[in-house]
């Protein structure tokens, strides 16, 4: 017996209830930069660091970054949803970069001067779901960047998480 179908209007008003922070994966081909707006970030293991995105086949950067084999990350603070918005648009990727302090990673991916966190990925595994490919990222390289409150999304709106602000690292909590 099959299982009923979820709504999918349904469906995206509860997971929109999950809130996540909002993060720029970026990636370079040739002298080429491209880039997307993602809050599909999720760290799979500790040792060795490991990233997935999941993005979809329709965004441009989806299948350069395939080709590529490596990708950037940057955590946007609050004063960055300018640049959230930029890059959840679908634009040819040079106007996205315009005008963007940036610097380089080991991988050649452009990284946000100004972000939270910076992360440099080379694609351990690829996997295909529906119109979605899950890209499994080793962390090869790490900064911590602004000490800052991030910008959340939550609802399916930009949040600042001033709230957040000034919370210890090291205090106890932490999974
Ligand atoms: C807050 C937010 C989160 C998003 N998260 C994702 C994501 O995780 N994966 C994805 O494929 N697209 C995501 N998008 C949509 C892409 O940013 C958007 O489709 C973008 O235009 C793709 O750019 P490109 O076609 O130049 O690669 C998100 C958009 C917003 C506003």
């Amino acid at each position: 017996m099959s299982e009923p179908s979820v709504d999918p209007a349904l469906f995206r008003q509860a997971i929109a209830r999950w809130a996540t922070g909002v993060a720029i994966v970026t990636t370079r081909e040739g002298d080429a930069d491209f880039g997307l707006t993602v809050n599909s970030l999720t760290s799979i293991a500790l040792e060795p660091p490991l990233l997935l995105v999941s993005l979809s086949t329709v965004a441009d950067t989806t299948a350069v970054l395939a080709r590529v084999g490596a990708f950037g990350v940057s955590l946007l603070a609050p004063e960055q949803r300018a640049v959230s918005e930029r890059f959840a648009r679908a634009t040819p990727p040079g106007p996205k970069f315009e005008g963007l302090a940036v610097h380089r990673g080991l991988t050649g991916a452009a990284l946000l001067d100004g972000a939270l966190a910076t992360f440099d990925c080379r694609v351990e595994a690829v996997h295909a779901h529906s119109d979605h490919r899950l890209f499994v990222g080793r962390v090869v390289a790490a900064q911590l960047g602004r000490d800052a409150a991030p910008l959340l999304f939550y609802r399916s709106r930009y949040v600042p998480g001033d709230l957040l602000q000034g919370l210890d690292e090291s205090a106890p909590g932490r999974r």
